[in-house]
């Protein structure tokens, strides 16, 4: 496996492949690698196919951090993940510094930004908006350095997914985006970089996030598709502000592709939420 430190030596290794006609497979990550991470590679190795390539991507994207939340304490190491990606098949490492991918950020002399202006506004949007502009520049930037024949994200993002889906359509992007499901802890709990800042007791709480999908589902077998979803919010956070330390960010129920918020769960309606667990933050998010 190769550890590609430069933009300059990842495009070239890129443009070699395109010239050879070789299939590319990315699945971008900020590291700390878990099991989730492992089976978006598992899913780029099978997508690539026997002679195609798969790039896994390791940067701690400052762009979508705000300035309060916790990029200096953001979990990494390096070693494990290099070892993980070499486990898993990938053939490339990418793993650049903030010095190449935002040149003179710090001294203002960075400044430009892809903005996705209707996918980004509800949900994680509302609650973090500077987020989205900073996930749609690093991945815009990640599809020109690496161009990838397809691209590979975890469905616990699913907005995160939806909007760049868009992005990808709109700025005319090569390349098909894959949505990789969920991989869950044996409670439930979706595996996360940010699980590792829980306490013994908060990652009890924790689960509190799947519960609420579990609940959110019971609710509609038993009691049919027309309950009102505004209903069924007050009724789920109930169940979550039983644990002390979780405080609700969002409940939201939508359209799976529009993140248009429903009224009523139709079919294929999706339901996200994002509960502060202690200091962390967790998302999950399911189809109801
Ligand atoms: O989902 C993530 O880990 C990040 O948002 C991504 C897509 C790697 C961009 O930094």
């Amino acid at each position: 496996m190769r550890i590609v430190a430069s933009l300059n030596a990842m495009q070239r290794l890129a443009l070699r492949w395109k010239r050879a006609g070789t299939r590319v497979a990315l699945v971008p990550t900020m590291g700390y690698l878990h099991e989730g991470h492992a089976s978006l590679i598992r899913r780029a190795r099978r997508e690539a196919g026997p002679r195609g390539k798969v790039v896994v991507s390791l940067y701690v994207n400052p762009t979508q951090f705000a300035p309060t939340e916790d990029l200096s304490r953001y979990p990494r190491d390096f070693l494990r993940d290099r070892a993980l990606c070499r486990r898993m098949g990938a053939d490339a490492l990418f793993f650049p510094s903030d010095a190449e991918m935002y040149p003179g950020r710090d001294q203002g002399r960075y400044s430009t930004y892809v903005v996705e202006e209707a996918l980004t506004r509800p949900m994680e949007g509302a609650s973090r908006p500077t987020h989205f502009r900073g996930v749609t520049t690093v991945v815009a930037k990640l599809f020109n350095l690496i161009l990838p024949d397809i691209s590979i994200f975890g469905a616990k993002d699913w907005q995160q997914a939806a909007v760049l889906r868009r992005m990808a359509a709109d700025l005319n992007f090569h390349g098909r985006i894959v949505v990789s499901p969920t991989i869950r802890e044996r409670d439930g709990l979706a595996m996360s970089s940010r699980n590792a800042y829980l306490t013994p007791a908060q990652r009890k709480q924790a689960i509190c996030l799947w519960n609420a999908i579990r609940e959110a589902r019971r609710i509609i077998r038993s009691r049919g598709r027309s309950v009102p979803c505004s209903s069924l919010v007050r009724t789920l956070s109930r169940g979550i502000e039983l644990n002390p330390e979780a405080k609700i960010d969002y409940l939201a129920f939508f359209d799976p592709e529009t993140l248009v918020p429903a009224t009523r769960v139709g079919v294929g309606t999706h339901f996200a939420l994002a509960v502060r667990v202690g200091t962390t933050r967790l998302i999950d998010n399911a189809r109801i």
